[in-house]
C-alpha cells in the first residue's frame, strides 16, 4: 500500500488541477508542508489548487500563497481545506495580482479565519466576502489602490478585529469607517493622503480604549495629531516619515499632560534637527528610535528618560559623542550611532553608560577611540566599528572588562577598515583573546595576517618591547 500512494498521487494530478499532499510532503511538488503549514509562496499559481492530504492528523494553521501570480480568488477557493482545518487558520495571499475576491470565497472557513493577509495586490476596496470572517483578529491590506471603505464590512469585522494595517493614498479625509473597529488593539496606516489630521475626525478612534499602538507613517502630516494625547492606553506610537513643520525641542507640547503607558516612540525619519523633549511627554519610554533626521548634536536641558532601553541615532549628523547621554539615558542598554560624523570618542564619553550592552558605531569617520574609553562600560557585549578610518586596533579594547557575564564574550566587528598591524598595538599585549570574538576574522592592511594572528603571535610575543 505504502508504494501505491505516490502512483496515485500522479493520477490524481493529470485528472484534478489539485494534488496531493501527504503528512510526510514526498508528493506535490508545488507546495510543501510541515505538520500545520501548507507553504505554496512564490510558485507563479493563478489560483488556490485544491487540497487533498493524505494521513493528516493535526490542523493546518497556515496557508501561505503569497508571491503568486493570483488575479482572481473565486468562490469557494479555500473550501477544500475546510477538512484539515479544526482550529485557527491564517490565510496569507499578499503579493499576489488579485483584483477581485468573490462573495463565497471563504465558504467552509469563515469560523476558522483569524488572519488574513490581502496586502500588495491590486484590490480598491476591503472585499465583501471579508465580512463573512466571524473570528478574524487580523486583517492586512497595506499597498493596495483601495479608493474607499465599505461601512457594512468594517461594521462586521469590527466585532471581533484587533489589528489592521492599511494604505489611505487615495484618502484626503479620515476614514470614518475605520471607527466601526471598536476592538482594534493596532491600527496600522501608511500613505495617508493628507497633511492634517482634523481632531474632529480622529476624535473617535482615540475613544477605542484597546488600542494600544498607531503607526501613522509615511504621510505628509504637518502637524502632530493632538488627539493622540488623550489615548490613555497607548503603549506604541510610529510617526515615521511625515513632513512636520514645526520640528523643536517643544515638539509634543500640544500634549498637556504625560502619556505614561508610550513605551516605544519611532519619529524614523523626519527631517529634525534637534531631539524633542521626549522624557517630558513620555516618562516611560523604553524605545526610541530617532534614526535618520539631521542631529548634529544633543540638547542636553532635556528630561531624562530614565527607563529608556534603546535609542537609535543612526544616520543623523553627530559630529562628537553625545556627551549628554550620560544624564539623559541613563539605563540605555542598546545605543546606535551608524551613519553619523564621529570623528573621536574619548575617555569620557560613555563613562555612566554602565548598563550599555551593545554599542554601534560603524560608519562613521572615527579616527581615536580613548584608551579608557569603556573601561565603566562593563556590560558591553558587542562593540561594531567597521567602516570606520581607525588605522589601528583601539586600545580601548583592553579596557572593556565584563562584570557578572563570566560566560560570555564580547563580539567585536572591525570589518571594512584600513587598520595597520603594527607596534602601536603594543597596548594589546594583555587582551585576553579567548574574551573577544572578532567578526568576519578582520585582515590588517598590512602586513597581510589575520588582526588576531598578529595579536597573537607579533604582540602578545613581545617583539614589540624592544
Ligand atoms: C502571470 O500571469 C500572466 C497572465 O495573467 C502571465 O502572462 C505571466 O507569465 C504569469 N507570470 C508567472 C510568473 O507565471
Ligand atoms: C499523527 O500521526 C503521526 C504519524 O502517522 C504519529 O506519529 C503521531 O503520533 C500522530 N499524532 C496524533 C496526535 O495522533
Ligand atoms: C496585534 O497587535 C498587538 C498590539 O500591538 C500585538 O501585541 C499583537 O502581536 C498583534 N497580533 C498579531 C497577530 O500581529
Ligand atoms: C528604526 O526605524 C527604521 C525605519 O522603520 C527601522 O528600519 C529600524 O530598524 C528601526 N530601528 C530599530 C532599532 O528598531
Ligand atoms: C548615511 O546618512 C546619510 C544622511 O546623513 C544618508 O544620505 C545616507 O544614505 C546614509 N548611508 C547609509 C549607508 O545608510
Ligand atoms: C568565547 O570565545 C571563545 C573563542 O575565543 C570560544 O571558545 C568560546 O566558546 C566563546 N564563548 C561563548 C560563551 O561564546
Amino acid at each position: 500500500m505504502r508504494f501505491l500512494v505516490p502512483t496515485l498521487a500522479l493520477v490524481h494530478l493529470t485528472v484534478v488541477t489539485g494534488f496531493l499532499l501527504d503528512h510526510t510532503c514526498l508528493i506535490g511538488t508545488t507546495c510543501t508542508c510541515t505538520s500545520t503549514e501548507i507553504l505554496c509562496n512564490n510558485q507563479g499559481l493563478d489560483n488556490v489548487p485544491s487540497f487533498k492530504i493524505n494521513g493528516r492528523n493535526t490542523s493546518i494553521d497556515l496557508l501561505d500563497m503569497s508571491a503568486n501570480n493570483i488575479t482572481v480568488l473565486t468562490t469557494n477557493a479555500f473550501t477544500s481545506l475546510g477538512a484539515y482545518v479544526t482550529s485557527s487558520l491564517r490565510i496569507d495571499v499578499s503579493d499576489n495580482k488579485i483584483r477581485v475576491i468573490e462573495d463565497g470565497c471563504f465558504n467552509g472557513l469563515e469560523d476558522m479565519i483569524v488572519t488574513l493577509d490581502l496586502s500588495h495586490n491590486n484590490l480598491q476596496g476591503i472585499p465583501t466576502a471579508v465580512a463573512s470572517l466571524s473570528k478574524i483578529r487580523v486583517l492586512k491590506v497595506e499597498f493596495n489602490p483601495i479608493i474607499a471603505l465599505d461601512s457594512f464590512v468594517l461594521s462586521r469585522i469590527g466585532n471581533t478585529l484587533e489589528n489592521i494595517s492599511i494604505t489611505l493614498d487615495r484618502f484626503k479625509r479620515w476614514p470614518n469607517e475605520l471607527h466601526f473597529l471598536f476592538k482594534l488593539k493596532e491600527l496600522t496606516v501608511y500613505n495617508f493622503n493628507s497633511p492634517i489630521i482634523r481632531n474632529s475626525d480622529f476624535h473617535y478612534i482615540t475613544q477605542i480604549l484597546s488600542l494600544s499602538s498607531i503607526e501613522l507613517s509615511h504621510s505628509p502630516l504637518e502637524e502632530f495629531p493632538g488627539t493622540i494625547c488623550d489615548m490613555s492606553n497607548l503603549n506604541s506610537l510610529n510617526i515615521a516619515n511625515n513632513a512636520f513643520v514645526d520640528r523643536t525641542v517643544e515638539f509634543f507640547s500640544i500634549c498637556h499632560a504625560p502619556l505614561n503607558p508610550i513605551r516605544t516612540l519611532s519619529m524614523h525619519s523626519n527631517n529634525f534637527d534637534v531631539l524633542p523633549d521626549i522624557g517630558k511627554i513620555f516618562p516611560n519610554i523604553e524605545h526610541l528610535n530617532f534614526s535618520d533626521n539631521n542631529l548634529r548634536y544633543l540638547n542636553n536641558e532635556l528630561t531624562a528618560m530614565s527607563r529608556l532601553i534603546s535609542l537609535d541615532l543612526n544616520n543623523n549628523r553627530l559630529a562628537h559623542f553625545p556627551s549628554t547621554l550620560d544624564t539623559l539615558t541613563p539605563s540605555l542598554q542598546v545605543l546606535y550611532l551608524r551613519n553619523n560624523s564621529l570623528i573621536d570618542i574619548d575617555n569620557k564619553a560613555l563613562t555612566s553608560l554602565a548598563s550599555l550592552q551593545m554599542l554601534f558605531l560603524d560608519m562613521n569617520p572615527l579616527e581615536y577611540i580613548g584608551a579608557n574609553a569603556f573601561h565603566t562600560n562593563t556590560a558591553l557585549k558587542t562593540l561594531s566599528l567597521s567602516s570606520t578610518r581607525l588605522s589601528t586596533v583601539p586600545c580601548a579594547l583592553a579596557s572593556i572588562t565584563l562584570q557578572n557575564v563570566a560566560y560570555t564574550n564580547t563580539t567585536v566587528d572591525l570589518t571594512n577598515n584600513n587598520i595597520d598591524c603594527d607596534c602601536k598595538m603594543k597596548c594589546l599585549s594583555n587582551l585576553n583573546l579567548q574574551k573577544f570574538e572578532f567578526v568576519g576574522n578582520p585582515e590588517c592592511a598590512q602586513p597581510s595576517t589575520a588582526i588576531v594572528d598578529f595579536i597573537q603571535t607579533i604582540i602578545k610575543a613581545s617583539v614589540c618591547h624592544t
